[in-house]
């Protein structure tokens, strides 16, 4: 199959299906492409992409809305369904230097290595209730039983949200994707804004009370987090204000949440399908790692993203003009074949089994990626201990949720039997 590059339509959900032909041809024959159909350059190959990641000040982070462009009356609407919230900030994944230096420094200081390491025993205690809620059962759905609020529940705990208010918080994440990557009603985007709204006001909330009755949480980590007086690289040393505050707890939900269900779903769908690499899991459980690893670089939950060129420049030897809408596709680079032999193959000994760019790199490098690291490790040490074998039964279709930025299977049966069973 070869396809028009020209007239190739990544948001098309027939290419979403399985979009990797499509990236090996532009990586062969034009690894920087210009599709016309919606008027942004795909970059497609690992080194490009790298080129672009090392190249902050070319290649900008302001594309603030990644949602598909509005027209100007439905913009309205949306501007006064807004007015309701916070003003929407660009932090980190949305921003430039220095301001994007600033966030990252704050943030780091209140999302440390010590606060994901603390999080393993959460961690274990959700997923082994989550398997024990099903294990007896037969056959369980994947993606509603154990990928969706295994993430979920860990950030929520991160940030301290009772579980009265899980559901919202799952609405809210929700909320805050919809529109990125997939083509959705004028109606839906503003009820989306209106959860939004919700979200904000809730946080707000919880940032106001940590004023007064501070408490050992990300929250209180968040508005207390100070830049060091001698950092020569941030000149504002302002601490975060509210509506900055929200917009990192939006990302740490969005990017907690959505990621890592995507990554543990593909994670059992690619055991299954390399039933060795089960055995071998269930006889060494300190495999989990390098088979997290090699299913991040095979499904890339984050398939690419966006920037915008800031001058006129060539890459890869096309012309790119100021302004362009670039797209990283990393789910391309991660099978870029002459990094990687068998790049369509699941080979968790593969050599270089961490160079690649789920996580992206740079100076946007994933803030999440330990967490989410240690999140898939965690689950495949459960799942290996707890069940004997698993195992695709025919009902399911593998169909993927129609959005070109996040991939991720919209449902997944599976059919379990527990450890010890007979
Ligand atoms: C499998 C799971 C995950 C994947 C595949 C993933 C992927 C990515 C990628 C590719 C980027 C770079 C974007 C760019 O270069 O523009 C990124 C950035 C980011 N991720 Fe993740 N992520 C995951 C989990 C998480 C988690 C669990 C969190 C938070 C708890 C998180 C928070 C963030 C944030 C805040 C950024 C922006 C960082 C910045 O711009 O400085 N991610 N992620």
């Amino acid at each position: 199959m070869t396809t028009d590059l020209a007239t190739f339509n990544p948001f098309d959900p027939a290419a979403i299906q399985c979009p990797f032909p499509h990236y090996a041809q532009m990586r062969e024959e034009a690894p920087v492409t210009l599709v016309e159909s919606v008027g942004m350059y795909l970059v497609t190959n690992h080194e490009l992409v790298m080129q672009v990641l090392r190249d902050p000040a070319t290649y900008s982070s302001l594309f603030g809305g990644a949602s598909m462009p509005l027209p100007s009356d439905a913009r309205e609407k949306m501007m006064e369904v807004m007015a309701d919230g916070y003003p929407r900030v660009p932090t980190m994944l949305t921003a430039d230097m220095p301001e994007h230096t600033r966030y990252r420094r704050l943030v780091s200081k209140a999302f440390t290595p010590k606060v994901v390491a603390e999080l393993e025993p959460v961690i274990r205690s959700i997923t082994t209730r989550l398997i024990d809620s099903w294990i007896d059962s037969g056959r369980i759905e994947f993606v509603e039983q154990f990928g969706v609020p295994l993430p979920v529940e860990v950030i929520a705990h991160a940030l301290n949200v009772p579980d009265s208010r899980l559901a919202d918080f799952k609405r809210w994440s929700d909320d805050s994707i919809a529109g990125i990557g997939t083509d959705i009603s004028l109606e839906q985007r503003l009820e989306a804004e209106r959860g939004v709204n919700e979200f904000q006001h809730y946080f707000a909330a919880e940032l106001e009370r940590r004023r007064t009755e501070p408490q050992d949480d990300l929250l209180t980590a968040l508005l207390t987090a100070r830049v060091d007086d001698d950092d020569p690289e941030v000149t504002d040393k302002r601490p975060l204000d509210v509506p900055e505050m929200l917009s990192i707890i939006q990302q740490l939900l969005v990017a907690g949440n959505e990621t890592t269900t995507k990554l543990l779903t593909e994670t059992m769908r690619l055991l299954a399908e390399n039933p060795d690499e089960w055995t071998r899991l269930k006889q060494d459980p300190t495999r989990a790692p390098q088979i997290v690893e090699e299913a991040l670089r095979l499904s890339t939950p984050t398939q690419g993203m966006f920037r915008i060129s800031t001058k006129d420049h060539e890459l890869g030897g096309v012309h790119i003009p100021k302004g362009a809408r670039i797209v990283i596709v990393f789910a391309s680079a991660n099978r870029d074949e002459s990094l990687y032999p068998d790049p369509d193959g699941f080979d968790p000994d593969r050599d270089n089994l961490r160079d690649h760019l789920a996580f992206g790199k740079g100076i946007h490098f994933c803030l999440g990626a330990a967490l989410s690291r240690l999140e898939g490790k965690v689950a495949l040490e459960e799942l290996a201990g707890r069940l004997e074998s698993f195992s695709l039964p025919e009902t399911n279709e593998y169909q993927y949720f129609p959005s070109f930025l996040l991939r991720g299977l919209t449902r997944l049966d599976v059919d379990v039997v527990p450890a010890g069973a007979a």
